[in-house]
């Protein structure tokens, strides 16, 4: 069976040189997410420091929006091409199977052993048609975390439209700490997700060109 061994991902065969390595819905589903991410985060951040209710405030240089209004009409833009794309982004992997070959599975045995490689400096990416098993979960974290994002930030929008999800999150309160939480959640992500690609630079030739 073609997955049986994760080593065997590293070497890339014949077969798979000939085809790109992201095919280009892939890349343009990619961009524009980091796009609507950095601008949700950046008026996020400025819609935040309206309350503080965390009892901090955000640096307003690296904030978007310039006032709460401006802050809302950036986020709420934002949140429509978060959506439209990342469920145009699931449904292509779900439809064509991808999803399940190329996040999954993620055993715990190889995951220990691709982060302490990866700790040491050590992990392999010859071939980045394939993701490792830290890779694997990070992808499937920051998809989780963005799907918990988008309906925390529904009950915050429209708490009376929602009232299950609401009560799920615990209330509105709740989901304001909830949304909050994801967000940093996805901070990190990118945070470790750039000074990954930064390691690898090749792999950002392939996310701009497909090859
Ligand atoms: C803004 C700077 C970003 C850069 C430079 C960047 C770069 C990359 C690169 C080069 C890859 C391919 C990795 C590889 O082949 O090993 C990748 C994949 C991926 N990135 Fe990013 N990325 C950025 C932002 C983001 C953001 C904000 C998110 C999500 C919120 C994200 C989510 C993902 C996901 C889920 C994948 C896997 C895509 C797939 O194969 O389906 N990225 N990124």
């Amino acid at each position: 069976m073609k997955r049986s061994n994760p080593r065997q991902h590293d070497m890339p065969t014949d077969a798979d040189k000939s085809k790109p390595v992201h095919p280009a819905w892939l890349r343009c589903t990619h961009w524009l997410n980091a796009i609507a991410v950095l601008l949700l985060i950046g008026s996020g951040w400025r819609i935040y420091n309206a309350t503080g209710f965390l009892g901090f405030k955000i640096p307003r240089d690296i904030t978007l929006g310039g006032w709460l209004g401006g802050a809302l009409q950036w986020h709420f833009a934002a949140m429509w091409l978060l959506i439209a794309n990342g469920l145009l982004y699931l449904l292509v992997n779900l439809m064509s199977g991808r999803l399940r070959r190329q996040f999954f599975p993620i055993s715990p045995r190889q995951l220990l052993r691709d982060l302490m490689a990866a700790l040491r400096g050590k992990l392999s990416h010859a071939d980045p048609r394939h993701y490792n098993s830290v890779q694997r979960l990070a992808y499937v974290f920051v998809m989780l975390d963005s799907a918990l994002l988008v309906l925390s930030g529904l009950v915050l929008w429209k708490s009376v439209q929602f009232p299950l999800l609401r009560e799920l999150l615990g209330g509105y309160e709740g989901a304001r700490y909830v949304h909050f939480i994801a967000m940093t959640g996805l901070c990190v992500f990118i945070a470790v997700h750039v000074v990954m690609v930064a390691l690898v630079p090749r792999t950002l030739l392939a996310m701009l060109r497909g090859r």
